[in-house]
């Protein structure tokens, strides 16, 4: 299959959680960390989240740093990376950041029997792809190759992170551990139940562990396809917010 090289990238607390219950979004992360996304982002032709992560969240999804930024429109790309999303209701609002911020292309997969009124409702701000049956990573991940997305960055939230690792399209796993609990049975897991490829008998390897503040980055190997030379490494010697 021809797809591109997947990180996922995720922020967890000490009992895996990805945020909190309440209808406020939790700071998993600190500043050093959000630069270290900032230059994964930077270095990825796609971003892309679920659906619920649009509604909830409501994130702008670009590259922060100016400095970054002109490297890739020097670099002959856009400011920042082409934007993903996926749905199965099509419950997504053209005013939210994911349409309305940042002049680049945005993508939203959907079933087939969605795709004209999802298409209606967003109209001139992306462009709607309906694929046959229950949409399954496989397809997208074969379907942005097609695009030219060479690297693809998933930023969750947990249902599209359980997806990508149960099929087994995710060559890299950068995971950062917050040094708190969240303790509350409704907030969303870092990954939802599932057949994980990595088990006791097949342990995924860790690549490398980088303490960032007061949050610890682990980066796991998930393929042969897994790239141990990562840009973001050096971005951590610069200040924060550069
Ligand atoms: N800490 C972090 O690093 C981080 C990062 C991102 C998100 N988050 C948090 O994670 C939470 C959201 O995570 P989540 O697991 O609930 O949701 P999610 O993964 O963001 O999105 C799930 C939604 O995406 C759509 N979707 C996913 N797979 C699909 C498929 N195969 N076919 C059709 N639609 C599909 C569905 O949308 P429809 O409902 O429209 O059908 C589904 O409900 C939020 O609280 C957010 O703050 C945390």
């Amino acid at each position: 299959m021809n797809r591109p090289y997947v990180v996922l990238s995720c922020a967890m607390s000490l009992d895996g959680y990805l945020d909190s219950a309440a209808p406020r979004r939790l700071t998993m992360s600190n500043p050093a960390d959000f630069d270290r996304v900032d230059q994964l982002r930077a270095e990825s032709d796609a971003i892309m989240v679920g659906a619920s992560t649009v509604r909830r969240d409501d994130p702008r999804l670009l590259v922060r740093s100016e400095e970054r930024r002109l490297l890739r429109l020097a670099a002959g790309k856009t400011s920042s990376p082409l934007k993903v999303t996926v749905t199965g209701s099509g419950d997504l609002s053209p005013g939210s950041a994911f349409f309305t911020e940042g002049d680049v292309d945005k993508l939203v997969y959907c079933p087939h029997d969605v795709a004209r009124d999802l298409a209606r409702q967003l109209g001139s701000e992306a462009t709607v792809i309906g694929l046959p049956g229950s949409v399954a990573m496989a397809d997208i991940v074969c379907d942005l190759a097609r695009r030219g997305v060479g690297r693809l960055m998933v930023e969750g939230g947990g249902h599209l992170h359980t997806q990508f690792l149960v099929e087994d399209l995710a060559d890299e796993l950068q995971l950062v551990v917050a040094p708190f609990f969240v303790g509350e049975s409704r907030a969303p897991r870092f990954v939802e139940p599932g057949h994980f490829p990595w088990t006791a008998r097949r342990r995924a390897t860790l690549a490398e562990t980088r303490p960032l503040g007061d949050v610890v980055l682990l980066r796991y190997a998930l393929s042969e396809r897994f790239e141990p030379v990562c840009a973001a490494a050096s971005a951590q010697q610069r200040p924060a917010g550069s």
